[in-house]
């Protein structure tokens, strides 16, 4: 799907709409929003059921129009600088700050494009054994046979992979010497402060106080800034060559010492070290933990997953000669992560509001409103993927090929498409194979999810897991 550009039609100040352009249907209801945190699927299901695929809400406030189709989808994620805007509610973007992505739509695409080395492309081949280690270092103290809290246990690997590799930074707690210089003791005293940073951006009151979700995380991002600043003051002074390879915080760095008056300023890197781990931390465990979860209700897909494991890593179960093309192989395991994707959906896209009124298939678009391209609406459209309540990995590949631009949208798209989706997927698909080579597991019942902000299995939920012998 992809509709040519000339069918949004944008309607300058003062410009009336054609006379048959509708509004989407649906009255904005008081009680939207609650009915959305409570359960966006439910909320996005039942919506899609009764009014179609584009439909008003009175979600986060104002007048916010839900779209699923490819064709409003693709108007709502290409908008920036023409006819939308980021709109988020003031504490979120307040919590972003000024250096993120979403604050400058002027600066948006130079910094896109400064950022996409440290996350793209060749550089996570170099990532992948660093990533590699800290799963195998993390699943090898779970304790077999056992009964145990699957989100808490996977929460807590991606933390191990990602820190090192967004911030920058090696920490161990039996090893106080990779404390030395930093405002924090302990891995978990980190942690405890990216989850209050984190729980700062869904904040109701956009008051500064101790007692406000949003108060404590604004005091959690300044000591995490600290934090930051002292982990490259501390790389400063170690000296040496910079490899812009090594992580993220070093291809930032690295670029910052070619070009000084350049993109990367020091308050850019400590912001973004920042954002990008908050961007990936929890949205990567959600996915993973949902993934072993999947794989628990569908044995069928997961006897093909290790047979696909044997075929590209032979049948060993110390995968240690791992390298990077054999991820490339791995195809039914990414299909598999993509189903996961498709039927458990972290997070919706980022609202847009319309600077500007559009029309698209005659549908009016009304400057002021708010669009959100919903994959909880997308996904379960028969329209766009066959049976949507079954789970197969097989509509991803050939001959079916479902999931196309627009219709397939765990990341978003369009400008704003998600810069760590392919880190998502290679940290996902390392964690996946080890896991398939190593533990077998067993589902205790079905499991409760948390819907909101993000959508993660609950904390108590556990598995059965054994080792595979
Ligand atoms: C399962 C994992 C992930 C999911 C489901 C996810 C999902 C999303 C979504 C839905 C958006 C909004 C796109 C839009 O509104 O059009 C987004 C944006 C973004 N994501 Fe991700 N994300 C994931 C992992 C990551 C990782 C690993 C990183 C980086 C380390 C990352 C960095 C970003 C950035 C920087 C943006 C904003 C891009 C922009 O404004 O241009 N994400 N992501």
């Amino acid at each position: 799907m992809n509709q040519d550009i000339d069918e949004v039609l944008v309607l300058e100040e003062g410009q009336a709409p054609p006379k048959d352009a509708i509004a989407p249907p649906r009255k904005p209801r008081w009680s939207d929003t609650l009915n959305y945190i409570a359960n966006p699927d439910r909320f996005c299901r039942q919506n899609l059921e009764k009014y179609g695929a584009i439909f008003n809400t009175s979600v986060f406030g104002g007048t916010t129009i839900f779209v699923g189709s490819a064709k409003a989808t693709q108007m709502t994620f290409n908008g920036d600088l023409k006819y939308t805007e980021i709109a988020l509610p003031a504490t979120t973007m307040d919590m972003f700050g000024e250096y993120s992505l979403f604050q400058r739509p002027d600066l948006h695409r130079q910094r896109k494009s400064a950022l996409r080395p440290g996350l793209t492309g060749q550089v996570l081949e170099r990532y992948a054994p660093a990533i590699e280690s800290a799963i195998l270092l993390g699943i090898s103290e779970w304790p077999t046979p056992s009964k145990m809290a699957l989100y808490p246990a996977v929460e807590k690997i991606c933390f191990d992979v990602l820190v090192p590799l967004l911030l920058g930074v090696s920490l161990n707690d039996a090893d106080p010497t990779t404390f030395e210089g930093l405002p924090v003791s302990s891995k978990a005293e980190l942690k405890a402060l990216y989850k209050t940073f984190f729980d700062g951006f869904y904040g109701l009151l956009k008051w500064k106080s101790p007692f406000t979700a949003y108060g404590r995380g604004w005091k959690a991002r300044a000591r995490l800034i600290d934090f930051m600043r002292a982990v490259v003051r501390r790389r400063r002074t170690q000296g040496g060559v910079l490899d812009p390879t090594v992580d993220f915080l070093s291809m930032m760095l690295a670029s910052q010492e070619e070009n000084p008056d350049g993109v990367f300023s020091d308050a850019l890197i400590e912001n973004q070290c920042l954002l990008q781990l908050w961007a990936s931390h929890y949205e990567i465990s959600g996915l993973v933990a949902s993934l072993i979860y999947q794989l628990g209700h569908h044995p069928q897909v997961l006897q093909r997953l290790r047979e696909e494991q044997t075929e590209v890593m032979g049948k060993q179960s110390n995968i240690s000669t791992f390298l990077p093309e054999h991820l490339k192989q791995m195809v039914f395991l990414e299909a598999t992560i993509k189903e996961t994707l498709r039927t458990l959906p972290p997070s919706s896209t980022a609202n847009r509001r319309l600077t500007k009124s559009v029309v698209l298939d005659g549908v009016l678009y009304k400057q002021g409103c708010s669009v959100m391209a919903e994959p909880r609406i997308a996904h379960i459209m028969p329209e766009y993927f066959h049976e949507p309540e079954v789970f197969s990995p097989e509509r991803f590949l050939p001959p079916r090929n479902e999931g196309k631009m627009y219709e397939f949208i765990p990341f978003g798209g369009g400008v704003h498409a998600c810069l760590g989706a392919q880190l998502a997927m290679v940290v996902t698909k390392i964690f996946a194979s080890n896991l398939l080579h190593k533990f077998d597991w067993k589902l205790t019942g079905d499991a409760k999810f948390v819907q909101f902000p993000l959508k993660k299995i609950r904390d108590d939920y556990q598995i059965e897991i054994t080792h595979r012998v």
